[in-house]
């Protein structure tokens, strides 16, 4: 039965595979136990490769011989097992692509997110944290995700994009539903939403293309249609490239806040420790990110037979990179279950991955989260949550969907 309702999970969970342990609902609530239970490579009876360890996580991820797509580049799960035909259904965006198309499309993006770039996104950063606070905080309860966590990265990365007008609900809603086809598509009706989704970015993207190239700007979509026009990319590939920056710049992010504040509230030594020094903040975020990675797995594919960690992975088969895991491996993190901001290598985690996807985005996620945090700890002396927290049902990505605290 799990292998049935998980399919979509890379097909890789049949019952009794070290997989299914993971990303069954009982214990979805808590991978870390079940990733205590995994150690190194472990094949399951599909063939499919579930890696746990830091060293091997981190090995799979920079070894040339897997990507991202089969070797012939055909299609790889979860859109092979849709419902509804990949290409209604998403565009590939260059995280789904490996070399050379990977290389030219990251280069053309790569500029936006320069040193000089991300430090110059500080000011407004700054600015837009503390007018949602003002607004959050003017209310008795308020709901940490919907009033701060989500809108904020939603706001920056609009501002990146030179997006007009921006409806945080309605962006809200097709990250949620792009983020939850990381796990795979489930059903018809899942396949429909991100087919609507995926049409109503693209619609929102071909204006502005159309826009920039009528009166070009200093924005990176700008820079995308110059390089149109000099034939670097196609008009696909334009499009999926903004819809990338767009969603991994926020589903993501709103998460490390989320996830952040509700692991503070469970450690308030951990929250006086910030408030008493706040220029703990950029090891903070370190340390939520490797204590609760809002990605919790990635997968690879080999292009040939390759052996990991002793295990055999066939040609084409699935090797699912628990980052999660990793990040709680003992021999790389001492005592890995205990969430210390002052820890001298938070920052080995494994969140943004490794290798040659890592995260375009990290040091404006950094910056977003030390940002938000800095704004937090001064603001928000005690942290008080109301009610219990509510948690994503998605196994990729782990974050709450609902956190109500009292000001
Ligand atoms: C790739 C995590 C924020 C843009 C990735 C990957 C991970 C990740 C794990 C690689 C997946 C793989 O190797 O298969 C995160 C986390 C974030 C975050 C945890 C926040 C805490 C952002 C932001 C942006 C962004 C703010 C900005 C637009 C990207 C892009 C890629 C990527 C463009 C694709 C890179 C490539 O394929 O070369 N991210 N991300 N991310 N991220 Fe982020």
């Amino acid at each position: 039965r799990l292998a049935l309702v998980w399919g979509g999970v890379w097909g890789i969970a049949a019952a009794g595979d070290p997989l299914a342990r993971v990303v069954a609902p009982p214990w979805r609530a808590d991978p870390y136990a079940q990733y205590r239970r995994l150690s190194g490579a472990q094949r399951s009876r599909t063939g499919a490769v579930t890696v746990a360890s830091h060293a091997l996580v981190s090995q799979v991820l920079r070894d040339r011989r897997l990507g991202v797509r089969t070797a012939d580049g055909s299609e790889p799960a979860p859109f092979a097992r849709s419902p509804l035909p990949a290409e209604h259904l998403v565009t590939h965006t260059f995280l789904e692509e490996d070399p050379p198309n990977h290389t030219r499309l990251r280069g053309l993006a790569r500029p936006a997110f320069g040193p000089k770039q991300i430090a110059g996104y500080r000011e407004s950063v700054e600015k837009t944290t503390h007018r949602l606070l003002d607004d959050a905080l003017a209310k008795p309860v308020f709901d940490l995700v919907a009033d701060f966590a989500s809108p904020l990265p939603i706001a920056v990365i609009s501002d990146l994009l030179g997006v007009p007008d921006v409806d945080a609900d309605t962006f809200l809603r097709y990250g949620r539903v792009l983020g939850a086809s990381l796990d795979g598509i489930k059903s018809v009706r899942h396949a429909r939403d991100l087919r609507d989704a995926t049409g109503e970015l693209q619609k929102l993207f071909l204006r502005l293309i159309e826009e920039r190239t009528a009166d070009p700007g200093p924005d990176v979509i700008s820079t995308l249609v110059e390089a149109l026009g000099r034939g670097e990319l196609t008009e696909q590939e334009l499009l999926s490239t903004c819809e990338l920056l767009l969603i991994a710049g926020f589903e993501t992010t709103s998460n490390l806040i989320g996830n952040a504040v509700h692991t503070f509230a469970a450690h308030p030594d951990q929250w006086a420790a910030l408030r008493a020094d706040p220029s703990l903040a950029p090891a903070a975020v370190d340390e939520v990110l490797r204590y609760e990675s809002p990605v919790q797995m990635t997968q690879r594919l080999p292009h040939e037979d390759v052996e990991i960690g002793g295990v055999k992975a066939r040609a084409g088969t699935l090797v699912a990179c628990l980052l999660g895991a990793a990040n709680r491996d003992p021999e790389v993190f001492t005592d890995p279950d205990r969430f210390d901001i002052s820890r001298p290598d938070s920052g080995d985690h494994l969140s943004f991955s490794s290798g040659i996807h890592y995260c375009l985005g990290a040091p404006l996620a950094r910056l977003e989260g030390e940002v938000a945090l800095t704004a937090l700890a001064e603001r928000l002396p005690e942290l008080k949550p109301v009610g219990r927290a509510r948690w994503r049902k998605t196994v990729v990505i782990r974050g709450l969907t609902r956190y109500r605290l009292a000001r």
